[in-house]
Formats: C-alpha cells, structure tokens, sequence
C-alpha cells in the first residue's frame, strides 16, 4: 500500500490516481490523523501531499508526532511533495523559508546529483516542472542532499538515501510536469522496491471476501438500485458474493428522466438477471419537497425518503422471510467520501462539504439497517473496469452519472411548481437524444439539462410569451471531481435550441452553462 497523507492540496487525489494507474493500490487519508491510523494500516510507502499552507502559519496541519520513527524503524520511505517537503524538513530540524522569488507554473529544474527518484538521468540533465510554492527549503536537515536545483537555484529534489526519505519541491501528479509519471514509478518501483500487481481482479476478488466475512450465512441484504453505473455494478458484486440472499428495489421517487422507470427495469430483467421489485413513491417525495427551495435541505430530504422507503421494503421482506435483512448496499464511491469527509484541521477549501451527496452525508442517525458500500475506495473509472469484468452490460457502464436526488437538484427552487419536472424531463430527452444522435455521448462525462426559476420575454408564432429559461450543460471530466465544459459545434446547438424552443411548451429561452469545475459544480444545487 502507498498512503497519502492528504494536507489540502488540489492535487491530492491526483496521487492516488497516478499511482493506482500504476497498478499500485493507494489510499489516501487526512494528513492530521493520529498515528494508529497510519500503522494500522501498514504503508511502504508514505507520501505526504502538498498544501495551501505555509509551515510557519499558527495553524499549518503537520502529521501526527511519532510518525517519523517509526517509519525509520519500520523501514517505510517517505516522499514529501512541495508542502509535505517543507514539513519533513521543518520537523527534522531543517529550515524552510518564504523564498526570494516566488515559484508558480512551468519551471525548469536541473540535476545535481544521481538519484534513483530521477531513474537514468544524468548530472546535468533537464526537465520541465510545475511548481507552485511561496516557501522553499533553505536549510537541509542532516544527512539531506540536494537532487536537483530549479532554474532559480531553489531546492527542487532532495534525498536521504540512508533513512529513506525523500522530497519534490514540484508537483510530480499533475500533466504539466511531462515527465511526472516517469518520477513516481522511479520512485516507487527503483528507490522503494515496491511491486506492481494491483489488478482489478483482485479488488473483486478482496470486496467478495469482505461482504461474505461482514454477511452471515442466513443474512438478507437489500440493494437500491438507480439504473446508473455504481449501484448497477455493486449489485452485480453483492449477487456475485452472496446469491439471492440480496433483495434489489428500485424507487421512482417522482424524479427521474423520461421514461427512466420503464426503461431501467426493462433492461434490468432483460440484461441483468436480477430480481428487482419497482416502488412508486412519487407522492411520498414530492409531497414532502412542496415549497422546499433549499439545495441542501432538498437532498437531506430526499436522503431520508429513501432510507424510509428502503425500511418499509425491509419490513416487507421480513414478512416474506421472517428474518429481518441486515445490510443496504450503496454504490458510494471515493470521490463522494473524500468530498463528504474533508480532513479535519487542514483549512482546505476545495474539500469542503461541497454538497451532502445522499449516500454519504445525508443518512438518518436511526438508520436500521447497516451499510456495505463496496466500491468506497474507488473512483468511477475503476468501477467502470469493475463493472466490465464482472460483465455488466455495456449499455449500463456508458451511461453518464445521475447524481441521487435526481431531478431535484436540476430544478432550481420548488421542484413541485410550474410543471418544471415535466417541462425538464422533455427539454432533457431532447438534449441527449441529440447528443446520442450526434456520436458525441461517450466523449461527454455528463450532460443534462436544468429549468431555471426565471421567466424571460419570447416571440413566437409572432406572439409575444412569457416563458421559462433552460440552461443546458455538458462536461468532460475523469471523475468528476473537476470538470471542463464541453465544446459543441455550432450547428448541434442551433439544432438542439431550435427543437426545445418548438416541442416544449412553456420554454422561450436556452442558455449554455460553459463553466467548469471549479469555480462552479457539475450540477447546479
Ligand atoms: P458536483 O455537482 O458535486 O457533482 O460537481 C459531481 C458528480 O456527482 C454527482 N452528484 C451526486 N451523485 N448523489 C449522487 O449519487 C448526490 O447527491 C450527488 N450530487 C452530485 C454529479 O451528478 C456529478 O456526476
């Protein structure tokens, strides 16, 4: 295992990825935890992230104190990159200080000094880097050695080959540092030894040992399923390990797309095989959002509706069973996790409770059942290669995500008003059945449409209106922790407006979202 400790840098899960991408297994937790949950569990390898922080302010999150020794004595090397750099050396006795010259963007560094970190580079040697720091090693802790120098003469690189650390002024993770992947895998396989056999397989193979050992024999388990990929393929992997032991429900909650109620469970019987049973609670939801305008008073409820309906289709089994089913499974992936958890005393602001994702943070505290969440360590790409070699269907691997509260967080204020959800729903299936139409909906992480509250002045059939605006959004992304706005031809948008404007009454206006994420979210709530 290579575990990160996170200190609030915007490139923190970018580690995790590229070292996963590696074929190593990595995790990554806060980097302020005490030392158990480190040793507990059993890195080789330690990489302390960057930071929006200097060491020097008042509250600069550090690790847990110990965490040096032992990792010396348990033979662990440790990476520090760009803040995590700054700690190590100001924590063994080194001196970091604001630099002379501010270092920020594309920088070159040269090197000083052969170093496995670098692989075959020679003394000499140069490469492009992204740096993004005020503070800058000024003094070394003994037996540190400088690796490499910036165009500036700042430290850039710097070894203890004896005691296994080691440390990058730059960022290694992020694509602007072209030769940032050839670091890491030097670093991990050629300085620490580590071995690359991290395979999806056995990620199956781990979460099917898991959910037997937490499920007893004569336990029951239920499994909403929503259609989309994560709750589709943790499904799939429940079935794999516990057979019909697991009871699968889908809601239509009044929410969903067009047509999503008969579409979904068609496919589910037809491709998957799955025994589910579908449940109406339309009523029961939208009558609970009447006059609800709150983003995050909207998903809390729609996260305690479900749970509701999940303990009412519990109880019916139990009826059916006579035993009680014991677990829910929930498709809650890493990205939700890390941004529904950010690490305590770090002052990130990216990693803010950006939004309480239902599956995550807006569970009941009397909730009765207890949660398997098996796909919770990884981001949706992975789920993707989860999903194709537990040979879910392609139809449902290809599909853009539907975040839970459905279309509540897509109708901005009172979902219950204006007819909006019906109005969406046909704006919706006009603007993906253009997209599938186009061939453009794979190279798309998601699009959607939202109905705004505003009415704005039209002319049709030469009469004037008084209609809604829709804005349309689409964006590329890799997990959807970031997010760019995708570029469509002119000729589709034309086409697209022209179709909403002429098929869906009560709609005089089209805007296109083109922001990315950050400053803005994917979803509008
Ligand atoms: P945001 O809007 O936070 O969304 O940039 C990132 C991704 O998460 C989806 N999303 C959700 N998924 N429950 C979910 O299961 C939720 O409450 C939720 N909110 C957002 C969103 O569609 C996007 O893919």
């Amino acid at each position: 295992l290579v575990l990160i400790l996170d200190f609030g840098s915007q490139y923190t899960h970018l580690i995790t990825r590229r070292i996963r991408s590696l074929s190593v297994f990595s995790l990554c937790i806060s980097g302020t935890f005490p030392l158990s949950s480190i040793t507990s569990l059993n890195p080789k390898v330690v990489i302390l992230s960057g930071g929006p922080h200097s060491v020097h302010a008042d509250d600069s999150p550090s690790f847990a104190d110990g965490f040096v020794e032992w990792a010396q004595s348990n033979g662990v090397f440790v990476l520090g990159i760009c803040y995590g750099l700054h700690l190590l050396v100001q924590r063994l006795g080194g001196e970091v200080r604001v630099g002379e010259k501010q270092e920020y963007g594309r920088m070159e560094i040269e090197v000083e000094k052969s170093c496995g970190i670098f692989g075959g580079k020679k003394v000499g040697d140069r490469q492009v880097v992204w740096m993004s720091h005020g503070d800058e090693a000024a003094t070394l802790p003994n037996g540190f050695e400088v690796v490499a120098r910036s165009q500036q003469g700042a430290v850039a690189a710097v070894e203890d080959k004896d005691r296994r650390f080691y440390g990058l002024q730059y960022h290694p993770e992020v694509t602007h540092s072209p030769e940032g992947m050839e670091t890491l895998r030097s670093f991990l396989f050629e300085v620490c030894g580590v071995n690359a056999g991290w395979k999806m397989e056995d990620v199956m193979d781990e979460e099917i040992k898991v959910i037997n050992n937490m499920v007893g024999s004569d336990d029951h388990v239920i499994c909403a399923l929503s259609g989309g990929v994560d709750s589709t393929v943790a499904a799939t992997l429940v079935h794999r390990a516990i057979g019909d032991r697991l009871h699968c429900i889908f809601v239509d909650n009044g929410l969903l797309r067009y047509k999503e109620r008969e579409r979904v469970m068609e496919t589910f019987e037809r491709d998957l095989h799955l025994p589910v049973t579908c449940v109406d609670a339309t009523e029961q939801f939208l009558s609970k959002l009447k006059g609800v305008v709150d983003p995050e008073l909207k998903r809390k409820i729609i996260g305690k509706e479900f749970i509701c309906v999940f303990d009412a289709f519990a109880k019916e089994l139990e009826n059916n069973l006579g035993k009680k089913p014991a677990f829910l499974v929930q498709g809650t992936l890493y990205p939700d996790v890390i941004e529904s958890c950010p690490p305590p005393g770090t002052g990130r602001t990216h990693s803010h409770t950006i939004k309480s994702h239902h599956n995550v943070g807006g569970l009941p505290k009397d909730m009765k059942l207890k949660l398997i969440e098996p796909l919770k360590l990884l981001f949706k790409d992975e789920v993707r290669q989860l999903g194709r070699i537990l040979t879910v269907p392609y139809s449902f691997l290809k599909r853009h995500p539907f975040p839970g509260p459905g279309l509540a967080v897509r109708v901005l204020g009172d979902v219950t008003e204006n007819n909006a959800l019906d109005t969406l729903r046909q704006v919706d299936e006009i603007f993906i059945q253009s997209i599938k139409d186009a061939g453009i909906y794979d190279s798309i992480w998601q699009a959607f449409a939202v109905f705004l509250p505003v009415k704005s002045v039209g002319v049709q059939g030469d009469q004037r209106t008084h209609s809604h605006v829709v804005a349309l959004r689409a964006v590329t992304s890799q997990d959807g922790m970031t997010a760019d706005w995708y570029h469509f031809e002119r000729e589709f948008l034309d086409d697209v407006v022209q179709k909403i404007c002429n098929n869906v009454r009560g709609v005089n206006r089209v805007a296109l979202d083109i922001t990315s994420k950050p400053p803005s979210t994917i979803e509008w709530e």
